[in-house]
């Protein structure tokens, strides 16, 4: 038999994960099932331990458990701590364990992409789930300076307090979303403003060399002004598909290329 995977959320039919996995798998020659599983919103626990118990390998998860998951690892990465939160669990010596690798996805993606990373200064919009994800990944991979601006400022200052000390080698500044100015190398919207279809405005006088929407698929507002002032973008489908790479590298010890499948 195969080796079994899933993801598991509510809502889940959305997921593009299944189809991402079964194309890593057939370039890397791997055999694996990889299926969507519908949690109710109080049934996570019991619906891992079925999938565990009857032999699955891994297991990613999305909205909205993954802090549920963060909280049931026995054994937990250094960036999962960070993150708080959990999108890739799997049993090692009778331990569940968990990993986050939204944050890398991005790096991934970025580098991808062929934008530099190491000593930049980078703007990210929100000060979210989203944020708190990719910091220490985006510092781990030379990044010099974050300013977190977020329409709630306080968000944006407990974020980068919570997380100073995570990142020492790096500048952390938060920022409220209106008195927003300065240069950037890239400007990252981690908002779930294109996701709920609201406007983000930016301020006309923010400067920003590159532009990274972490939704995807949706019209975006941050993207359109982007493109008005004439800077390379992308939206996030690259770190999806990045995250997905990183946990089928944990789970099978082999490494796509992600240049193959954007
Ligand atoms: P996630 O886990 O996806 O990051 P979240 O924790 O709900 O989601 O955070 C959503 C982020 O998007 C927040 O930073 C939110 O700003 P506030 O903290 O001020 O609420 C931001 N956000 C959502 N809609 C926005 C909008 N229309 N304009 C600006 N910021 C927005």
């Amino acid at each position: 038999m195969s080796k079994q995977f899933a993801v598991i959320g509510n809502p889940i039919e959305q997921s593009r994960s299944p189809e991402l996995h079964h194309a890593f798998a057939e370039k890397t020659g791997i055999s694996l099932n990889y299926t969507k599983r519908l949690a109710p919103l109080d049934g996570f626990e019991a619906n891992i331990n079925e999938f565990f118990g009857s032999g699955g390998i891994g297991m990613n998860v999305t909205v909205p458990f993954k802090e549920q998951a963060f909280a049931q690892c026995a054994v937990l990465t250094e960036r999962a701590k960070i993150a708080k939160a959990v999108n890739t669990l799997w049993m090692q010596d009778g331990k569940l364990h968990g990993d986050n690798t939204d944050g890398q996805g991005l790096v991934d993606a970025i580098h991808a992409l062929d934008w530099n990373l190491k000593n930049t200064e980078i703007l990210i919009i929100g000060a979210g789930g989203a944020t708190r994800g990719v910091i220490y990944p985006l510092v781990k991979a030379g990044v010099k300076k974050i300013v977190v601006a977020n329409r709630t400022l306080a968000r944006a200052e407990q974020l980068v307090a919570d997380l100073k000390n995570a990142v020492p080698e790096a500048q952390l500044q938060a920022i409220a979303l209106t008195d927003l100015v300065g240069h950037f190398d890239i400007a990252i919207n981690a908002t779930s403003a294109s996701l709920s279809g609201d406007a983000l405005l930016l301020p006309e006088t923010l400067q920003f060399k590159h532009a990274y929407e972490m939704a995807y698929g949706k019209p975006s507002s941050f993207l359109d002004q982007a493109k008005e002032r004439g800077v390379p973008t992308s939206e996030g489908f690259g770190m999806l598909i990045g995250q997905a790479i990183e946990a089928f590298s944990i789970w099978n010890g082999v490494k796509p290329d992600l240049k193959d499948f954007i």
